[in-house]
């Protein structure tokens, strides 16, 4: 048996990426390991959103080819693969800087993972498929094995044409596509077979979608998840991320009559300043983002509401900063993401004058944190004592602890409750720690089997 460790990085799209490249490899002999150091093949999942993501994956690189030569020493060679959206933005470049690398494949072509091994094997000294295939990824990859437990992503659509002048998504999965609806049923249905009891619907702009539908004609993210909720035994779906611009009135319907729509949205909004919104090609008002959730509101009252924030846009003022941190008192976020604006070559913003210096970045974002955090806290602290289902995820660190997931993606912890991994209970909050809720057990559900975990 040979052994492959995937490293992630990046966002989930990545995760469920990973997760399918393990089926791929699996018929080959590969079983994936924890530990690169008893890997025969090494492959990082790759980001490219940041420059610090980008940099990162050269580090781990570097370690890699020490790793590599050692083993080549010891007679037992190490595949180095670089798959993701590094792989696909800098192709070729990663060997000229990293020639230790035998395989570098893009997000779209990742279903030709086997060939690329083979021709490796056979002595070629590169195999490299960063072209967009005209075949679909999807129509070639095998049967999932569900190995990723209870709650897993599946990815809906891929690749966004919003062009936000920061961003490098654009380029670098591309242009949008979304799977027909179909496809994504049996997809949800196989893994409901082995055990899954939620699924969070994954693209890059995944209220944007437009798939074919049952009946032919284009779906709306909407009319997807009414048909997912048909599935028996999948009992909760979630979706991520969402534009602000597609947020249309069939999503926001479904969030008030959907039962199994958890109630948590992650609507990026990035600023709070108008002037630095259209500067990023956004496509909306500030005011339009907090109309768009005051309908979200009025659908689900008790919805919890995320976003992604970009401080240090080339430009901003502080008067833009401190708008934006007027609109996250106003909005009052559950949780959130922030970052640093990391310029981002071919992207149009990084060629922008009036580039903000670091030092007021990282000012701009130790207060933005400061008070996201605060307004996590508030959100966790109103918890306790509120009885929540919970979907049991994995053990948890202590014996017989689980960690699972309250409806707003908290994770929960629980002791006595390892038989319950795979299950959904009820469980009462009765503390609020810094990054998660400790919770007891109330009573369990009706008495469902107890999902076969494989690994
Ligand atoms: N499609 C999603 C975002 C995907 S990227 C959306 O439109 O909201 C995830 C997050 O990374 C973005 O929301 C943004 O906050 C951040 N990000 C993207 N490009 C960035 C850059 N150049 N510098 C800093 N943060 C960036
Ligand atoms: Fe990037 Fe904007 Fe597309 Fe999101 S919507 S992936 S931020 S270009
Ligand atoms: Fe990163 Fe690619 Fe996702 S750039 S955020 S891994 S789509």
């Amino acid at each position: 048996m040979k052994k492959v460790h995937i490293k992630t990085y990046g966002c989930q799209m990545n995760v469920y990426d990973s997760a399918r490249m393990a089926d791929l490899l699996a018929p080959l002999g590969y079983a994936p390991v924890e530990d690169a150091e008893a890997a025969d093949m090494v492959i990082l999942n790759t980001c490219h959103i940041r420059e610090k993501a980008t940099e990162k994956v050269y580090s781990e690189l570097g370690q890699l080819k020490r790793l590599k030569q050692r083993r080549a020493e010891e007679g037992r060679p190490l595949l180095l693969a670089v798959a993701g959206c590094v792989a696909q933005a800098e192709g070729a470049e990663i060997v000229a800087r990293q020639p230790a690398v035998d395989i570098v494949v893009g997000p779209q072509s990742y279903h030709r993972l086997p060939e690329m091994i083979a021709n490796i094997t056979r002595g070629a000294r590169l195999a490299l498929e960063t072209d967009f295939p005209a075949e679909d990824k999807f129509d070639h990859l095998p049967e999932e094995q569900a190995t990723s437990g209870p709650a897993p992503f599946l990815t809906v659509q891929e690749g966004c044409d919003k062009f936000c002048t920061f961003c490098v998504v654009p380029y670098t999965p591309g242009a949008e596509f979304s799977r027909p609806v179909e496809q994504i049923v049996q997809e949800a249905k196989r893994l409901v077979a082995h055990g899954v009891r939620e699924i969070t619907l994954l693209g890059q702009n995944v209220n944007a979608y437009r798939g074919r539908g049952l009946d032919g004609q284009s779906s709306s993210l909407a009319q997807l998840i009414r048909e997912l909720t048909r599935i028996g035994g999948l009992e909760r779906l979630r979706y991520t991320t969402s534009h602000p611009r597609d947020m249309h009135e069939d999503l926001i319907a479904a969030h008030r009559d959907v039962e199994k729509l958890m109630p948590f949205l992650h609507l990026p909004v990035q600023s709070g300043s108008d002037r630095v919104l259209q500067a990023m090609n956004r496509g909306h008002t500030r005011g339009d983002y907090m109309k768009t959730v005051a309908r979200i509101r009025a659908a689900r009252p008790d919805i919890a509401l995320s976003s992604d924030f970009i401080v240090g846009f080339p430009g901003e003022t502080d008067r833009d900063f401190e708008a934006t941190l007027e609109l996250v008192r106003e909005v009052e976020f559950a949780q959130a993401f922030s970052f640093k604006y990391s310029a981002r070559p071919g992207t149009p913003a990084a060629v922008l004058q009036r580039q903000i210096p670091d030092e007021v970045k990282w000012e701009r974002l130790q207060i933005l944190q400061a008070l996201l955090n605060e307004q996590n806290q508030i959100f966790n602290r109103a918890c306790k004592g509120r009885i929540f289902d919970v979907l049991f995820e994995k053990p948890g660190r202590k014996m017989d602890q689980a960690v699972g997931r309250s409806p707003y993606l908290q994770p929960v912890h629980v002791e006595r409750a390892a038989t319950m991994i795979g299950r959904m209970a009820r469980v009462e909050i009765a503390a609020v720690l810094p990054n998660s809720l400790k919770g007891v057990l109330v009573q369990q559900h009706a008495a469902r089997p107890a999902m076969v975990m494989s690994h």
